[in-house]
Formats: C-alpha cells, sequence, structure tokens
C-alpha cells in the first residue's frame, strides 16, 4: 500500500512543538524575533513572506516583515540587514528569494550575521554542512525539511540510495550534505544528464527538485521508492502541480508526497523551528 506523505500533519506537529519551546522562552522574558524581507512584487514571494510572517505571530513570536520597493538600493538593503544583525530582540533574518536583478544576492546573505542567518544560506553555514561540522548552525529550511518527513516515514536513511534531481542552493545542495552526513550514497543528476532513467530508477529515495511539471512517471521510479517532490508548477487553470506525476508514481512509489500539501509547509514549520533554535542557540 502507498503512504501519502502528509506534510500538513507533521508541520502542524512541528509548529505545536515549536509553541511549546516559545511559550517555555517567554516564561524566561525572551521572546524569539524574526525579521521577514521582502524586495520588490513577485506574487509567489508576497504569498510566501505573509504566511512565514503570520505563522511566527501565531507562535507567539516577534515577527516583523519588512518590504522594499523592487527598485531599492543594495546600499539601503545592506543597512536594514546591519541594523537587525545589531538589534538584539532579532534572532533570524531572511531575505526572500528571488531578488530582482540589479541586487547583488550574494553580498546581501553574507552580510546577515551567521547566527541569524535562518536559511543556512550564509558561506560559513553552508561551510559547516559541507564539512559535517559538529555544533549548532543553521541549515535549508526546506531541506532540514524534507529529512523531517523522511525520518517521520523511514527506518532509516543510512545506506539508501537516494537520487536528487536538481542542484539548487536553496534545496538539492544543502540536502546531498544532510543526507551524506547520515551516510546515504548520494547521486545529484540534472535535466543535463544522459539516461537520467537509469539513475532515477536505482533511487531507493527519489527527490525531485527540477521545476518541470509532472516531468516523473512510474516507469523512472524504482517499485518500493520513497518520492519527495519539491515542485510547485502552476498550470494555465491555476492548480497546482508537482514535478512528479503524483497519480502515475503511486502506483509504484511506497512513499510519495503530494503537492500542495507535502514539502511545502515543511519549509515554513522548519523556518519556525529554527528560529527558536537560534534564539535559543545564541541568546
Ligand atoms: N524562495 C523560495 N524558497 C526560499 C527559501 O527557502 N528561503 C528564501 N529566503 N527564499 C526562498
Amino acid at each position: 500500500m502507498t503512504n501519502i506523505i502528509d506534510g500538513r500533519k507533521i508541520a502542524k506537529e512541528l509548529n505545536a512543538k515549536t509553541k511549546k519551546r516559545v511559550e517555555k522562552l517567554n516564561a524566561q522574558g525572551i521572546t524569539p524575533g524574526i525579521v521577514v524581507i521582502l524586495i520588490g512584487d513577485n506574487p509567489a514571494s508576497i504569498i510566501y513572506t505573509r504566511n512565514k510572517h503570520r505563522t511566527a505571530e501565531k507562535l507567539g513570536m516577534k515577527s516583523i516583515l519588512r518590504k522594499f520597493p523592487k527598485d531599492v538600493s543594495q546600499t539601503e538593503v545592506l543597512q536594514a540587514i546591519h541594523h537587525y544583525n545589531d538589534d538584539p530582540t532579532i534572532h533570524a533574518i531572511l531575505i526572500q528569494l528571488p531578488l530582482p536583478k540589479h541586487l547583488n544576492q550574494t553580498e546581501l546573505i553574507e552580510a546577515i550575521a551567521p547566527e541569524k542567518d535562518v536559511d543556512g544560506f550564509n558561506s560559513r553555514n553552508v561551510g559547516k554542512l559541507y564539512n559535517n561540522e559538529d555544533g549548532h548552525y543553521p541549515v535549508s529550511c526546506t531541506s532540514r525539511g524534507i529529512m523531517t518527513l523522511l525520518h517521520s516515514y523511514l527506518d532509516k536513511i543510512e545506506g539508501k540510495n537516494v537520487t536528487i534531481i536538481g542542484r539548487s542552493i536553496l534545496v538539492s545542495r544543502p540536502l546531498q550534505s544532510l543526507l551524506i552526513n547520515e551516510n546515504a550514497t548520494v547521486t545529484m543528476v540534472s535535466l543535463h544528464t544522459d539516461n537520467i532513467d537509469y539513475y532515477t530508477k536505482h533511487a531507493d529515495i527519489l527527490v525531485v527538485a527540477a521545476g518541470k511539471p509532472n516531468l516523473i512517471k512510474k516507469d523512472q521510479v524504482k517499485p518500493g521508492a520513497t518520492v519527495i517532490d519539491v515542485g510547485i508548477n502552476r498550470t494555465a487553470n491555476h492548480h497546482l502541480v508537482g514535478d512528479v506525476d503524483f497519480d502515475d508514481v503511486k502506483e509504484v512509489a511506497e512513499n510519495i508526497t503530494p503537492v500542495p500539501g507535502g514539502v511545502g509547509p515543511m519549509t515554513i514549520a522548519t523556518l519556525m523551528q529554527q528560529t527558536v533554535d537560534l534564539c535559543e542557540w545564541n541568546r
């Protein structure tokens, strides 16, 4: 029987745990604080940042949604980041991506204090993850959220063959490191890969982050595999679909994430979890 991986349920449970941690901190006179920086008017970014802001408020955190017009200067955004770096009531800073083309994304991400870099995109945190360093540091929220889903449905990750379709710094690369650090065997492929089916068919865990609607069909998937769909694509009639043909692939997969309701809710729940982590680690 196929398990439909219930990202909404697991995110709700994680949020309930995070709320309890916030209450415990509140009792000690501490309120975790997050600032979400939104630049421009990308419709998806407007929705994502609003959801992040509102969820943080609901869980009892201090939450600031800092909006800038799309023609804001690099200097102005840098000044805001420096301001929040110095603000002791803010523990987490997030710049919603993608950014308008005239802004230097790397410089802005690097300007965030590493101990407030709740996305884990800052090179110091990326390096710690890559090197599997001991100690506390933030990692990509979507990647950590996927690990939480995998741990909820699989006994172990060690020894599994994982294929990831995609190479992004937001999800695929940090996920590769998280999986390697748990002794999985990880193969990174992309839409440029020759004979991609060879790699998808050998995967015990197949993660698809290609940005192509309904790319993966059941004849490309190993029977009994766990399939994680990171794609969010809007069809011409405004439906959301993933990169995996869900109805087709669910016939062969043992565990599969739906879109929506799979990976998506885990990103925000993990962001909330990691904001409280940063507060506890750095208070
Ligand atoms: N845009 C899409 N996903 C993300 C994310 O996880 N973090 C940020 N900062 N921007 C995004």
